[in-house]
């Protein structure tokens, strides 16, 4: 029983569960002893269990331990860039308007049909490679830069083999309904009926779809449209997720979650209405400042309204090449507090208690009894720090399934 184990000893554990009092469920003078890659028991030093006595032990020096970051919203499997893109930005050019030109998603479309998978894979692990170094320990990555069949499943494909890879897991979120392929011009119902739904049951069928997300929006797919996708997730007992309320207010929200969708994204024009329906069902809103920031969006999320109807809220990068190309979570979390009001306990919060409810997780998130021993350990004492240092990484280690 003792094989595989060992005792951090000494640690301040910012633990996020919040069956323990106080600001970040924040523990001092604090043991953990880990087996067989799970936290089998936490506490104070001096009330350490006999059996877990003679485990060898790691001096933390006071050292905050948090559960290891989740980056919950990715596109981080996408061919080439969209430099270009930025600079038109820059002269003027609005994101819808780059979109409705030809540019945008569907421009990320053509780069990622041509390219090969091999190329794929070695484009997104220097990013994941960021993440981790950032104690990341696991990432959603999302497909809807093929919007074929094939091209999807190659994007979910080269997705799985990250985990493969690297020490992380990835969690893989269908994205089909991301935007209308040239080929369909602008036949929105003819594509979601001829090449979406048939290429999410075909990417179901090789075991490659973990969730089901969309992008409803005026230059996208509407509220009847996604939920047409919505209800061959559910037929494949399949959960459900939303990019919604991004640019415009089309009551995206309120379709997710009507279906009991896990999270809606992005967010920023959601009504009280849709907040409410969020906090009825349950669904996370995942916010995510990089999009804002990039984009310099000026209409912000409602913090303050979800915060008060009880909705969580959890933080990711979004990295994708186009309206966020972010690597760091850390980042994020900065962000999530200076643009959005959102406090550092929130942003924390969001990256791994909160963003592992938004992809439907239960064994971690937390540092608690039982649940994997994703851990980070950072040269801080403060957990605020994490949030409030722009460009620095106190990472000391990161321990994944107890593997430090
Ligand atoms: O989450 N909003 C839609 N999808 C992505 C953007 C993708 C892109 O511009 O390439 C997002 O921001
Ligand atoms: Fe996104």
């Amino acid at each position: 029983m003792t094989e595989h184990g060992y005792i951090l000893t000494n640690a301040t554990v910012a633990t996020m569960d919040p069956d323990i009092s106080g600001p970040y469920g924040l523990l001092q003078h604090t043991d953990i002893a880990i087996e067989n890659g799970l936290i089998c028991w936490i506490g104070a030093q001096e009330d350490t269990p006999a059996k877990y006595k003679n485990l060898p032990r790691h001096d933390m020096d006071g050292r905050l331990i948090t559960p290891a970051l989740i980056d919950c919203h990715t596109h981080i499997v996408a061919g080439g860039n969209r430099a270009k893109e930025f600079e038109m930005r820059l002269q003027g050019a609005s994101y819808e308007k780059i979109a409705r030109a030809g540019g945008g998603i569907v421009s990320t479309v053509k780069a990622t049909r041509a390219a090969r998978e091999a190329d794929l894979l070695a484009d997104a692990l220097p990013r994941v490679d960021a993440l981790i170094a950032e104690g990341v320990s696991l990432i959603e990555v999302k497909s809807g830069y093929g919007l074929d069949v094939k091209t999807e499943q190659k994007m979910l494909r080269v997705a799985r083999r990250i985990g493969d890879l690297r020490p992380i897991r990835v969690r893989t979120t269908f994205l089909g309904a991301h935007a209308v392929p040239a080929e369909f011009g602008g036949d929105a119902d003819g594509y979601i009926d001829q090449v979406c739904i048939p290429a999410l049951r075909a990417a179901h069928t090789e075991g490659l779809v973990d969730a089901v997300d969309g992008f409803c929006e005026g230059i996208a797919f509407t509220p009847p449209q996604i939920a047409r996708v919505f209800d061959v997730a559910v037929e494949l007992g399949l959960p459900v997720k939303l990019h919604a309320e991004q640019l415009s207010n089309l009551g995206g929200a309120k379709m997710a979650a009507s279906y009991g969708a896990l999270s809606v994204d992005h967010i920023e024009y959601l009504d009280v209405s849709g907040v409410q329906a969020l906090a009825a069902a349950k669904t996370t809103a995942v916010i995510l400042p990089g999009a804002f920031y990039t984009l310099r969006e000026t209409q912000k999320p409602p913090i303050d309204t979800l915060r008060k109807h009880g909705v969580a809220m959890a933080v990711a990068t979004d990295c994708n090449p186009g309206s966020s190309p972010i690597s760091s979570l850390l980042l994020s979390m900065n962000m999530a507090c200076t643009l959005f009001d959102m406090t550092p306990e929130e942003a924390l919060a969001g990256t791994t208690r909160n963003a592992a409810r938004a992809l439907g997780i239960k064994d971690s998130g937390m540092i608690k009894t039982g649940l994997r021993a994703d851990l980070a350990v950072w040269n801080v004492k403060n957990p605020a720090e994490l949030s409030y240092r722009i460009g620095f990484n106190p990472l000391e280690t990161r321990i994944f399934k107890g593997e430090i």
